[in-house]
């Protein structure tokens, strides 16, 4: 029996329990925090993530409402373990010791805003996250949520840089989202079931950096050139799609938190040592001449262990490579500076 000062103990986090290293049937568990997890992507996500046989641990860290969010999550009768963090001064707890971060912390847009204009409160937000991941689990995997991906991957990787903790391989900013989309649209405009389409987006994560490779599709088809302007446009403009239709209430949570949670596992299933595990993200990159880069990447123990080139573009994709690239370029400027002024 435990005595209620042991489940106090418990609900703050200190005691460790045995069952916390192993999934249930002794399969290796990992641990896994989320920061930003009373959100609207992190609540759906935290329940997503306990769902997961996978994760033997899971870290709901916000600065608002996690205690009920955590207490809520905790009831499912799912194997991992689940603690609440709130605020700053639980930031160090929350983190110390995980195998994966998820950081879907910060402001959403509202209509009429670039993804862009979020940059002066999300940057700040991401540095102090992503020092506290230096000081706590600098060998963490960490999937970057937070808008602008664009910036806040490289405003990440500075930090760490600066601490001396910098893995490349570990940061992955997470354009799962833009695939799931694409997938959607195409098994639309296709007629067949989107379970079974693949559709490589590299370049970024905000209006023209976002590059369908539409002459890539899985199962190989052929679209008319119409399909490709309304296949192109749709993806690239679905984020602002869901801002307009939530009309100030926030931008794609449901769907943004089901992306991540499919990011997540496959990340996992990568560190569990699982062959073939390939999703798009961005991430430090030579496939392009700017640093970083949205494209598939093979996910294994030590993280996006493999950048996989581009393959063959269209003329149509190297016009929207240029493009996309121009305006990556000043993104990743801004976040690098916002570091290193
Ligand atoms: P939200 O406002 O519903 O939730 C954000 C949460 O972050 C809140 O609970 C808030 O308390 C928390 N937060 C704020 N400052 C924090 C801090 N310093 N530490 C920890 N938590 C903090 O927003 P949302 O709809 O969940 O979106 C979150 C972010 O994800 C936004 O920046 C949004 O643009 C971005 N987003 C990215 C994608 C993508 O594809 N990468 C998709 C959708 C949304
Ligand atoms: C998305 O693509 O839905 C997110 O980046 C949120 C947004 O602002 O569009």
């Amino acid at each position: 029996h435990l005595h209620p000062s042991d489940i106090q103990q418990m609900e703050r986090g200190s005691v460790v329990r045995r069952s916390d290293c192993r999934a249930k049937g002794g399969a290796p568990g990992f641990k896994v925090a989320i920061l930003g997890a009373a959100g609207g992507i992190g609540q759906s996500l935290s329940l997503l993530l306990k769902m997961n046989p996978l994760v033997s641990v899971l870290h709901l860290y916000d600065v608002v409402n996690s205690p009920g969010v955590t207490a809520d999550i905790s009831h499912m009768d799912t194997t991992a373990v689940v603690r609440g963090f709130l605020g700053q001064p639980q930031l160090d707890s929350a983190l110390t010791g995980m195998d994966l971060v998820i950081i879907p912390a910060g402001v959403p847009r509202k209509p009429g805003m670039s993804r862009d204009d979020l940059f002066n409160i999300n940057a700040g937000i991401v540095k102090t996250l992503c020092e506290g991941i230096t000081r706590c689990c600098p060998h963490a995997v960490v999937n970057l949520i937070s808008n602008p991906v664009n910036s806040t991957v490289p405003i990440a990787a500075e930090v760490f840089k600066k601490a001396g903790t910098f893995d490349p391989k570990k940061l992955l900013g997470v354009t799962k989202l833009d695939v799931v989309r694409a997938n959607t649209f195409v098994a639309e405009v296709l007629g067949i079931d989107p379970r079974e389409v693949e559709v490589p987006v590299v370049g970024g994560h905000a209006g023209v950096t976002i590059l369908p490779l539409l002459s890539q599709v899985k199962p190989p088809c052929s679209f008319t050139s119409e399909e490709i302007h309304y296949l192109t446009d749709r993806i690239q403009n679905g984020g602002t799609e869901v801002v307009e239709a939530k009309a100030g209430a926030g931008s794609a949570t449901l769907s943004m938190a089901f992306a991540a949670a499919k990011f997540a596992d496959a990340c996992l299933r990568g560190l569990r040592g699982d062959a073939g595990i390939v999703e798009c993200a961005f991430v430090a990159s030579q496939v392009t001449e700017l640093p970083f880069f949205a494209s598939k990447v093979r996910l294994g123990r030590g993280g996006a262990e493999e950048i996989l080139p581009l393959g063959l573009l269209n003329e149509y994709e190297r016009a929207g490579l240029e493009k996309a690239k121009k305006e990556l370029s000043e993104s990743i400027k801004k976040g690098v500076t916002f570091i290193t002024k």
